[in-house]
């Protein structure tokens, strides 16, 4: 009765975690929210106000595919200020960059087709990509990024539709392409004319360190499809994300997105749009930064003092989450049956390892939890953990 696609479709172990997270007393590790006190709820409420005063109902009527003019013209003037010559021609909105993953999968992924990604890598693409039936083949990574001669190895056996990258603290690892990463990947994609989609939401979350050029820049947007996201910056509530790319390329997806949902919503377009002009955005994102740097420290000085000496993590300059690798024989999910039962939880790392590697690897989300909780549900994973012979 169903199609084929649907057929081999597992629902996500990340969802069925999230259903224990309602329970009182829950501390949560495991999800992937920004952190909701940050949201600029009064900024909003003015934004709104004003959109509605000036726009009136054009704010709320149909509007184009590719998405609001006035706020492409300001994506444009962001990527020009990285040295992006582009045009609106070059950029669409969409309904977060996750509509983005699916749009492109529907773009280029046919039965079979084969794609690159990192191992671990993110599981809404996976997902996106697994929905068209796409052979996903993961090639090593370290914590530079992607391992760019295996990548040129792997591309003199065979050639995949396009490579899906996070160079920015990626999800889940936390990991940042060096400088060098980025160009070797670049000059390997011009080369092979290899297809890169790279996903940045986390960019802007930047911690410490300066701030390195994307793939789509220093390639000077050829071979690089560029996503990004309003979701981890204002709210994920509005669904407004951007892709930029070459124009004939974008035409395609605008096509996809027509049969998908016509536009991705006016109000919200116009609303981020708005509070862009406000010159709330920076100071926000500034808030955003000094608090997760907070959380992020305040998590690991936890890890030092209560995981045992055998486990090891890293210290990501930027984003949401960090890794935890645990001994090899250890196994996280069952680690995380035994937190749940001291009501705290994270997501084992298995589910993001294309390849099925990754048991003894688990996520840690430190943008949402408060600081008391972080000092609280690490203690409560530290007393778990102790408890392990391995
Ligand atoms: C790497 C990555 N890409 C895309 C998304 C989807 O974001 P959104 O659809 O909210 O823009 C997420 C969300 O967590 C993500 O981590």
């Amino acid at each position: 009765m169903y199609a084929e696609r649907i057929a081999n479709l597992k629902s996500s172990a990340i969802r069925d975690i999230l259903k224990h997270m309602s329970r009182p007393g829950m501390i949560a590790f495991a999800g992937g929210s920004p952190a909701p006190e940050l949201f600029p709820v009064a900024e909003i409420a003015v934004a709104c106000e004003q959109v509605l005063s000036k726009y009136g109902p054009t704010a709320l009527q149909y509007s184009i595919t590719e998405g609001l003019v006035v706020l492409r013209e300001k994506l444009v003037s962001k990527l020009a200020a990285n040295g992006l010559g582009m045009s609106t021609d070059n950029v669409i909105i969409t309904q977060g960059s996750q509509q983005a993953l699916d749009l492109i999968s529907k773009l280029f992924i046919d039965k079979d087709s084969l794609v690159f990604t990192e191992n671990p890598s993110y599981l809404g693409a996976l997902q996106a990509f697994r929905m068209f039936q796409a052979r996903i083949a993961a090639i090593p990574s370290d914590s530079h990024g992607i391992d760019v001669e295996a990548l040129r190895k792997q591309l003199r056996v065979e050639r995949p539709k396009f490579l899906y990258i996070m160079p920015n603290f990626q999800n889940p690892t936390g990991v940042t392409y060096s400088l060098e990463r980025r160009k070797a990947l670049v000059a390997a994609a011009i080369e092979h004319d290899l297809l890169i989609v790279e996903d940045d939401p986390y960019g802007e979350l930047i911690f410490e360190g300066e701030r390195l050029p994307s793939l789509f820049a220093l390639a000077k947007g050829k071979n690089v499809i560029y996503l990004s996201s309003f979701s981890k910056t204002i709210a994920p509530g509005f669904r407004v994300a951007y892709t930029a790319g070459d124009a004939e390329m974008l035409k395609k997806m605008v096509i996809a997105k027509q049969g998908s949902d016509l536009q991705t919503n006016t109000f919200g377009q116009y609303i981020v749009n708005e509070y862009l002009e406000s010159g709330h955005y920076q100071t926000s994102i500034d808030v955003i930064r000094d608090t997760y740097r907070g959380r992020r420290d305040a998590m690991i000085a936890a890890m030092e003092q209560e995981f045992p000496s055998a486990l090891a993590w890293n210290r990501p300059s930027g984003g949401m989450f960090l890794w935890v690798t645990l001994p090899t024989r250890w196994d996280a999910k069952e680690i995380l049956e035994r937190c749940l039962e001291q009501n705290v939880a994270f997501v084992p790392g298995q589910e993001f390892f294309p390849d099925g590697s990754g048991r003894n690897t688990l996520r840690m989300n430190f943008s949402s939890p408060s600081l008391g909780n972080i000092g609280e549900g690490v203690k409560r994973m530290g007393k778990v953990l102790k408890e392990i012979r391995g």
